[in-house]
């Protein structure tokens, strides 16, 4: 039997698995075991002000947003808001109206059809990209345009860009095929704090009004209630109780709190928004090889960093060894490059000039273009591009 095959059949028997574990689970009550919070971000604020207004600037804080004029990045204005598909008779247009954010898919040829939903729910921060989505009563689905950072442009989403030609082919021109794509609780357990399923185990419906948007301090430091009740009635007590500090866990907790979302897709063990920080993340979600080795958008950080042998000799390194997810670090090279003489005071002696770089980074773990995800600008392809964390010695040097 094939690997790939023998992967596919293991990994279809641990979703199989998982859906009978968490099926009893759901049917009982599916509030109780779903919410990781007992609060937003904003419950915290009155004791930590400095980390929360720190906080509140980090793409993690902004991942995802109720989509208002102010938060969809992308243009509503005359010109600059259709995005044109290679076929000439279809585009998607973008319109800010009295009622609210709508998109409009157009295919006009001896005949017009539109198909209209609106912009409901925002996820990315918009560092690199934007999606939205829509509810479809207690279902949420992809709008079929995103809008790209670096192009500051609307885009065709991906995978529905290189499907228009089949599309147009189809006998009927069903405009409401590109409305179709679901939207999981795997989705928003790594783009936003809660939200409660409603009836199926595979996660599709869901109460609207229970999505809490952005991540919140609870997902990575666990329910915080009994730590709140306790420093409101103790106020003199100056250490922290009840609560999960990271910093005191074990390496691979650590790493799994993070793996939850920076390790890829998975497959599922247990049901979406189950995981509480201090577990770990085998117990949870299953990664095959193969999806380990790709670069992705989509947070492969923990398996390469896992590789590099910075990690696999020190003991000690975790994703905290350079990032402080409390601050907005995008772009700070040269705090990365000072992590990194913390443990490499005589690398480059020869060569003063890399011995004392602020950049380190950029020959040892190089941004570099996330194949796996094909997009196109203007029937331009292009990728996103991510740091390697598989620290080492690149070729191309
Ligand atoms: C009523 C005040 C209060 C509120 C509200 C509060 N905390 Fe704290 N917290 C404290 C105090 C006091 C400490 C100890 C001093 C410090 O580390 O800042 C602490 C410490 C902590 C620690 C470190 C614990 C340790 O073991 O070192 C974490 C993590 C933490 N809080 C997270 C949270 C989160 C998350 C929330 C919101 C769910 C929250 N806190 C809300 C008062 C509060
Ligand atoms: C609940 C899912 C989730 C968890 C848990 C999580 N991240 Fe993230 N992280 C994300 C998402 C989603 C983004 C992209 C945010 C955006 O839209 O820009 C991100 C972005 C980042 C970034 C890029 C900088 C930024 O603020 O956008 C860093 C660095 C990062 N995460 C590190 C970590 C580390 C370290 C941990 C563990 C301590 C961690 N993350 C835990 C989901 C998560
Ligand atoms: C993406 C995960 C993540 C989120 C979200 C997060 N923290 Fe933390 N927090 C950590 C990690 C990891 C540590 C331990 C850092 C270390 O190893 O020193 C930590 C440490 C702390 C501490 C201990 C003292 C300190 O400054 O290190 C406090 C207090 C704290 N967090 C409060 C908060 C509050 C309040 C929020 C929300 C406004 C929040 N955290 C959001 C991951 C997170
Ligand atoms: C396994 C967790 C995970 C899942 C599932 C996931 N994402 Fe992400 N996504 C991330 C992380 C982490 C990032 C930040 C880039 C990185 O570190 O890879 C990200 C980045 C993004 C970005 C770019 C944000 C920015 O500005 O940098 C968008 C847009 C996005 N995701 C949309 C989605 C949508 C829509 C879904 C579901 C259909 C989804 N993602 C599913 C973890 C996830
Ligand atoms: C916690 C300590 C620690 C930190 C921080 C650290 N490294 Fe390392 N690194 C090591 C250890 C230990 C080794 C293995 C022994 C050696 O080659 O020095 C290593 C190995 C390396 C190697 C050789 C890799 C190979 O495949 O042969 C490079 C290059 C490297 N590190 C670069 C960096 C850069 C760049 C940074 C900062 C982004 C960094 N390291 C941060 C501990 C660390
Ligand atoms: C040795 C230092 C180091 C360690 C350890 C480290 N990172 Fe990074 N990380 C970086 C650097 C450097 C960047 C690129 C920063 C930039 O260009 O803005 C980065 C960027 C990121 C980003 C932004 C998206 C990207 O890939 O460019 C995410 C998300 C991220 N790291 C997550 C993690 C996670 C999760 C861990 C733990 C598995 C981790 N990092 C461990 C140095 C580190
Ligand atoms: C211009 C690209 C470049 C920059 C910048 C650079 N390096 Fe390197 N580094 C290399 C190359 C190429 C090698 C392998 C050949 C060699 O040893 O010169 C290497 C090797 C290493 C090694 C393994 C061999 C050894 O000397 O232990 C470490 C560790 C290392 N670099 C750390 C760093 C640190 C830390 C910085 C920043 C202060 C840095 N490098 C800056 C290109 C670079």
């Amino acid at each position: 039997m094939g690997k790939a095959l023998t992967v596919v059949i293991v990994a279809v028997i641990a979703a199989v698995i998982g859906l009978f574990i968490y099926l009893p689970q759901l049917s009982n009550d599916p509030s109780s075991t779903n919410r990781v919070s007992s609060g937003t971000t904003e419950t915290c604020r009155a004791c930590h002000e400095s980390i929360y207004q720190s906080y509140i600037k980090t793409g993690h804080f902004l991942t995802s947003q109720p989509a208002v004029r102010s938060t969809v990045l992308g243009s509503f204005d005359e010109g600059r808001n259709v995005v044109q598909s290679q076929i000439p008779a279809l585009s998607f247009k973008a319109e800010a109206r009295q009622e609210g954010l709508f998109q409009i898919t157009t295919y006009a040829k001896e005949k017009t059809f539109t198909y209209t939903r609106p912009f409901d729910v925002i996820v990315g921060s918009g560092e690199r990209a934007q999606s939205y989505l829509f509810w479809e009563g207690e279902k949420l689905f992809q709008l079929p345009t995103t809008y790209v950072t670096t192009k500051d442009d609307w885009i065709i989403s991906p995978g529905y860009d290189t499907w228009v030609d089949d599309w147009e082919r189809l006998p009927n021109k069903n405009l409401a095929l590109f409305y179709q794509r679901p939207i999981g609780g795997r989705c928003l357990e790594c783009h936003a704090s809660a939200i409660t399923p409603t009836t199926t185990p595979i996660g599709f419906t869901f109460r609207p009004e229970t999505l809490e948007f952005g991540i919140s301090c609870e997902k990575c430091h666990g329910p915080g209630a009994d730590h709140i009740a306790f420093h409101q009635e103790n106020p003199d007590q100056e250490e922290g109780a009840k609560i999960v500090n990271p910093a005191d866990l074990s390496r691979s907790q650590q790493l799994s709190s993070c793996a939850l979302c920076h390790a890829g897709q998975g497959v599922a063990v247990t049901p979406p928004l189950t995981f509480r920080p201090g577990d770990e993340i085998a117990a949870h979600r299953y990664y095959s090889k193969e999806e380990k080795k790709k670069l992705t958008v989509h947070g492969g950080q923990v398996p390469f960093l896992e590789e590099s042998h910075c990690f696999l000799e020190s003991e000690t390194m975790t994703c905290s060894t350079c990032h402080n997810v409390h601050e907005d670090q995008t772009d700070q090279i040269e705090l990365f490059s000072k992590k990194c003489l913390d443990c490499h005071q005589s690398s480059h002696a020869d060569k003063p000039e890399l011995a004392t770089s602020t950049r380190c980074t950029d020959c040892h773990m190089p941004n570099q273009q996330a194949t796996n995800l094909t997009m196109f600008h203007n029937q331009d392809l292009f990728f996103l591009s991510m740091a390697n964390h598989r620290i080492g010695i690149f070729k191309e040097q």
